[in-house]
């Protein structure tokens, strides 16, 4: 396996565990539960999420792949954004209980979108 190959695998390996732990977080903020405060629940995303970054910063460095303002890669990052902005509303930042959940179900589909861009390298993998 080259280096790319163990790169990609990290990407997708924090890819799952990002999101099972945003799931997790995010069933536990809508029902109140005391796991929100845990140290854990606020420290290891912030170690997958910095691997998942560094993972992509890493492919974008060995690979051939740049933004060009139109292509997959910058929907894909366009994604991500909204993704992370729509989880902060989610988990911390909505004032309402119906705010936090609507923008906890906007994020997973965002999310989907963002996976179904990674695979396709489609800006619209339905389309
Ligand atoms: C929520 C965040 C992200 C998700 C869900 C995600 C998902 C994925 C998935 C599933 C793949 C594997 C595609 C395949 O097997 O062909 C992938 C590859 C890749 N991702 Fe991400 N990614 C995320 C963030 C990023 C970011 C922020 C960047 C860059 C700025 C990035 C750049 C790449 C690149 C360059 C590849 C390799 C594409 C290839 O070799 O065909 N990813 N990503």
């Amino acid at each position: 396996m080259d280096h790319y190959q163990i790169i990609k695998n990290l990407h997708v390996t924090c890819v799952v565990l990002s999101i099972s732990g945003f799931v997790l977080r995010g069933v536990w903020v809508l029902r109140g539960s005391p796991w929100t405060g845990h140290r854990l629940t606020r420290v290891l995303p912030h170690f997958v999420d910095t691997t998942l970054l560094a993972s992509a910063v890493t492919l974008l460095y060995l690979s051939s792949y740049r933004p060009t303002g139109s292509d997959w890669l910058t929907f894909k990052l366009l994604g991500v954004l909204l993704y992370i902005v729509l989880g902060v509303v989610a988990l911390r930042a909505g004032r309402t209980q119906r705010q936090q959940a609507s923008a906890f179900i906007a994020a997973l589909l965002v999310f989907t979108y963002v996976v179904g861009v990674a695979l396709t390298g489609q800006r619209w993998p339905l389309g």
